[in-house]
């Protein structure tokens, strides 16, 4: 049996993913949730609860487990309690761009600080953050969402430098930067224009690329930023 990690597994892809690793066979799964409650339970599904902003509660859940084959950090934010994503500089508050950062990125290297002894026990670990195509410098033709585009840049420039160490105290292992596509989600859905022409994705869809993805993976394409067409995104 391999060990999953889905971090953020009460969110709309993260549910789908930890369900399709379960119907596949040989995977058991630890997600965590937050505020939601886990609405579903499996007999290889273990639920716990984290606030990935506590490096204190990153640590005491990685001594959980001896080994990680899988890990995933869905977990994400585009907006606060007060602020949704900036469509003007007149909208940006310093304030929100910080809870952004802390929900996502920030996490990734707590949970990469913390794991790193179980992903070493694993013969091939792969590690996927979950980011944002916006969060392409290269890639920004629309401007906009200040903070959480800022916030997935820097995320993207924390998987490229954690492959860099990698590769050399951990060289199994696969850490990528990942665009599931729009996906259909709490946290998407309230953005989502109804008479756009713009692809979008049910979790469960999203959840299918990623792993058909997942399973062409080597260490060779550590610190790579990649979408759910399985096509390669310039930082
Ligand atoms: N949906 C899209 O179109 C889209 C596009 C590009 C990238 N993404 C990225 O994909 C990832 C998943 O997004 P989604 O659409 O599935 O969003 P979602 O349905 O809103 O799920 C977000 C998840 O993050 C968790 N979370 C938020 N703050 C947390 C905290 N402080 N501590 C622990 N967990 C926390 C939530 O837990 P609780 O609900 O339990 O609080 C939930 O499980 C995100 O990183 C997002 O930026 C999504």
């Amino acid at each position: 049996m391999k060990q999953a990690v889905i971090i953020g597994a009460s969110g709309g892809l993260g549910g789908a993913l930890a369900r399709l690793l379960l119907n596949q066979e040989g995977w058991r799964v630890l997600g965590t949730h937050h505020q939601s409650e886990p609405l579903w339970q499996h007999p290889l599904m273990s639920w716990r609860t984290l606030d990935v902003r506590s490096e204190k509660e990153i640590a005491a859940l990685m001594t959980l487990l001896p080994t990680i084959d899988l890990l995933i950090n869905t977990t994400g934010i585009l907006t606060s309690p007060h602020q949704g994503p900036e469509k003007s500089i007149r909208q940006f508050n310093a304030e929100h761009m910080m809870m952004s950062f802390e929900t996502n990125t920030a996490p990734i290297l707590n949970l990469a600080k913390h794991a790193q002894a179980a992903l070493k026990a694993s013969h091939r670990p792969i590690i996927i953050a979950l980011s944002a195509r916006v969060g392409s410098i290269s890639d920004n033709d629309l401007g906009g969402w200040y903070s959480y585009r800022c916030a997935k840049a820097a995320l993207n420039m924390a998987v490229k430098t954690l492959a860099i160490e990698w590769q050399r105290s951990l060289p199994t292992a696969t850490l990528i930067a990942y665009h599931p596509g729009t996906v259909r989600t709490a946290l998407s859905s309230p953005f989502l224009n109804s008479g756009s022409t713009r692809t979008t994705l049910s979790p469960e869809d999203a959840a299918e690329h990623c792993l058909l993805l997942l399973n062409t993976l080597t260490p060779a394409n550590t610190g790579t930023f990649w979408d759910w067409r399985g096509q390669k995104i310039p930082w």
